[in-house]
């Protein structure tokens, strides 16, 4: 299966992609774990997009569709992934239009996770991440076993650089400006399924379950 994830910073996309990948098996492909496994590794690319998201900018649609370019072509992706944040603009959409007819993968639903905006600066600013393994937890909504440490590997949880209070607003105000132009762009196209992201973790990943059985 061929799926977009959408929402606004702090929806939940990450949390429910860990959820769909794991029922599906597919390939979770996010372009904000990518820059920040970059900027982690020191690469040029981390270089390039470290400035833009210390200020909640979006990195550039041309380094963007390159690296997700790149990872679509490669082998797992033949059975099928899951894009989380990417496209998040109307150039990003159209180059991925074009890739994705180049590999003969046409896409099945767009998710949207909606969550009113209000909501989000209290998820942002809660949320807690593993270093090491990359998962994602709140320190209300959904606090690990042990306070501090991974449930998978015990690693010490961080924060996000951008999660801090003053950077979350920009990325909120860059975010719903590019958002309803995309969601048009999918709807006109037959593929948005809009979901209530304000409701529990599992209640919502049930929702898209359901959605995703009607493919298998
Ligand atoms: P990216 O990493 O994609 O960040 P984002 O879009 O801002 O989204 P988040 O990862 O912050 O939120 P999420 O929806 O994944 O929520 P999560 O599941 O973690 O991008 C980061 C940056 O990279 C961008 O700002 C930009 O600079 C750059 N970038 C990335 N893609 C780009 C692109 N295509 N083009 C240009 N630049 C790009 O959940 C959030 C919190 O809420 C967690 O603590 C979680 O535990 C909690 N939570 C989740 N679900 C629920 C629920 N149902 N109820 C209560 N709490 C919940
Ligand atoms: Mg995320």
């Amino acid at each position: 299966m061929n799926l977009i994830l959408m929402g606004l910073p702090g929806a939940g996309k990450g949390t429910q992609a860990e959820k769909i990948v794991e029922k599906y098996q597919i390939p979770h492909i996010s372009t904000g774990d990518m820059f920040r496994s970059a900027i982690k590794e020191g690469t040029d690319l981390g270089k390039k997009a470290k400035s833009f998201m210390d200020q909640g900018a979006l990195v550039p649609d041309e380094v963007t569709i390159g690296i997700v370019r790149e990872r679509l072509s490669k082998a797992d992706c033949e059975k099928g992934f899951l894009l989380d944040g990417f496209p998040r603009t109307i150039a990003q959409a159209e180059a991925l239009e074009n890739l994705l007819s180049e590999l003969n993968a046409p896409l099945q639903y767009v998710i949207h996770v909606d969550v009113p905006q209000e909501k989000l600066v209290d998820r942002l600013t809660g949320r807690r991440i593993c270093p090491e393994c990359g998962a994602t937890y709140h320190v209300i909504f959904n606090p690990p076993k042990v306070e501090g440490k991974c449930d998978h590997d015990g690693a010490t949880l961080i924060q996000r650089e951008d999660d801090r209070a003053e950077t979350v607003s920009k990325r909120l105000e860059v975010n719903i400006e590019q958002t309803q132009p995309l969601l048009d762009f999918y709807q006109d196209k037959g593929y948005l399924v809009t979901v209530d992201g304000d409701r529990d973790i599992d209640v919502v990943f049930e929702a898209i379950d359901k959605k995703l059985q009607t493919l298998s």
